[in-house]
């Protein structure tokens, strides 16, 4: 545990750090000093130092980091030492992708269960994970404790089947559908809207199209 509240921010820069550590684990990288780091990651140095300090800093002065601590703690940060139950509700175009990653069980995310209302995909499995009919999700999480359900079916459905995953028990979705869902506080939701992404994407474009318009009018 840690003393004070992380800032959200810090939050969302955490990931980046553990993968760009992951990567240099993966080549053998020993030991790596915040300036180092700062270039490949294109954040600064000091921001990588305050980041770090939240957690008791890790570094040492004329050291730098050792990756593969550093990747550990963090990963111990992000809960990442932690092994999840996920299910996907919805086993239609964006469920199955999803079943079909298996990057997530490296990050100690195992999906053991899709469920959907479509009977005639009931039988099915996906890399070897069975879709079950959503009525027998009750009977299912009886059985297999259920740590976070993501949701993939269609956004008028999403509300009303979110209140059900939390009656059930849920306290953590991952929810891909377009739309808000108003939970209890003490429910996690964790929107993935790509769609937002790309709008991000279009303003971004959309500033530098006319920047270079203002250059060419000068
Ligand atoms: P899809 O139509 O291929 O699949 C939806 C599945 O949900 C179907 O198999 C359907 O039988 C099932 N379903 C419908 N009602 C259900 C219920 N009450 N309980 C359980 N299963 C139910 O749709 P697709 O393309 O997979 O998209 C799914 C959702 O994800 C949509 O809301 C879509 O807008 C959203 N989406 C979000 C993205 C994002 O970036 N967040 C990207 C792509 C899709």
């Amino acid at each position: 545990m840690y003393d004070k509240a992380i800032s959200s921010a810090v939050i969302k820069r955490l990931p980046r750090y553990y993968r760009y550590l992951g990567e240099l684990l993966e080549n053998d990288v020993v030991r790596i000093s915040s300036k180092e780091l700062s270039e490949k990651m294109n954040v600064t140095a000091s921001q990588i130092r305050q980041d770090l300090n939240n957690f008791g800093g890790f570094g040492q002065q004329g050291y730098g980091y050792n990756v593969e601590y550093l990747y550990t703690e963090i990963g111990k940060i992000l809960g990442l030492d932690k092994k999840y139950n996920v299910i996907i509700i919805g086993a239609g175009n964006l469920g199955q992708a999803l079943a079909n990653y298996t990057d997530f069980e490296r990050r100690g995310f195992y999906i053991c269960g899709i469920f959907d209302v479509n009977p005639r995909l009931v039988g099915m499995s996906i890399r070897g994970i069975e879709i079950y009919l959503i009525d027998e999700l009750e009977e299912f999480m009886k059985k297999t404790p259920v740590h976070i359900a993501a949701l993939t079916i269609p956004k008028a459905k999403a509300p009303q089947v979110a209140q059900e995953l939390v009656r059930l028990g849920v306290r953590a979705i991952w929810n891909f559908a377009p739309t808000d869902l108003n939970l209890p506080k003490d429910v996690m939701v964790e929107n993935v809207h790509l769609a937002e992404s790309l709008m991000r994407l279009s303003y971004n474009l959309k500033a530098v199209e006319e920047s270079k318009g203002i250059e060419k009018s000068k």
